[in-house]
């Protein structure tokens, strides 16, 4: 009997910038599945702790987030012109400002505290519980849906996934060199894979994906033959 995919949870963990994201999003529009990305909201998090100082010189002050943390509401719209998901922080549109290397670089440091991961992994249960969702993130098939029906381990090499995101920002405008996204890349790789709160790890039944040398259509593809078998499409 063929399952129903209308409620499926389809789980993608991986490395920062290795194309989560765009799987995510092919793979939502090719099964009118709702994207979730997770690491949107630990952006939003960080933005909203950076634009209220409660980051400072580098360094979190944890207990000032941590008694405002409430005060913290993140949505995820899909914009009705554009169709692309939109992170709303308490109402306002945030989805550029918490794509820039500022916020990436002390997004590790704030995904590290357990009452964000607490809270975030809460509200994207509760955002999943339905089915129906690609979720993509770092915890996702071992924290938030250990039981989801489809687990994916996606990477590639350092530089690979540098320089990917080096042209995304070069394309928007962003001033920065290839130098810094790379050290970017590879410092939240040390934070997010040894950090005590649910370290980046593959989950034991995931399937693991490293698209250094694919294209996102390959990658498609490779899925939809997995989706296939399993006997979801
Ligand atoms: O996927 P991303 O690069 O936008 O994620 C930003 C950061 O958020 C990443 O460095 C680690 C953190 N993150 C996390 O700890 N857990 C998640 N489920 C998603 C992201």
């Amino acid at each position: 009997m063929r399952k129903d995919i209308s409620r499926i949870i389809i789980a993608i963990d991986g490395h920062s910038s290795c194309g989560k994201s765009t799987l995510a999003k092919d793979l939502s529009r090719m099964l009118q599945l709702t994207y979730i990305d997770t690491g949107a909201m630990y952006r939003a998090v960080t933005l909203f702790a950076l634009r209220n100082n409660l980051i400072v010189n580098g360094v979190v002050d944890v207990p000032a987030l941590q008694s405002r943390i409430g005060e913290i509401s993140i949505e995820l719209i899909k914009n009705p012109i554009t169709a692309k998901v939109e992170t709303h922080l308490n109402d306002e549109n945030v989805e550029n400002e918490i794509r820039t290397l500022e916020v990436s670089s002390h997004v590790s440091a704030v995904s590290t505290f357990a009452f964000v991961r607490k809270r975030l992994v809460e509200l994207q249960q509760q955002m999943g519980e339905r089915g129906g969702i690609v979720m993509d993130g770092r915890d996702i098939g071992t924290v938030v849906f250990p039981n989801a029906d489809l687990k994916l381990f996606m990477t590639a090499s350092p530089e690979i996934r540098a320089k990917r995101r080096f042209d995304e920002m070069i394309q928007k405008g962003e001033e920065v060199t290839f130098d810094e996204i790379l050290e970017n890349v590879k410092t939240r790789d040390h934070i997010d894979s040894t950090r005590t709160e649910s370290p980046l790890k593959k989950a034991d039944d995931a399937l693991v994906l490293d698209n250094s040398h694919i294209t996102p259509q390959q990658q498609l593809d490779w899925i939809m033959a997995r989706l296939k078998e399993q006997g979801w499409i």
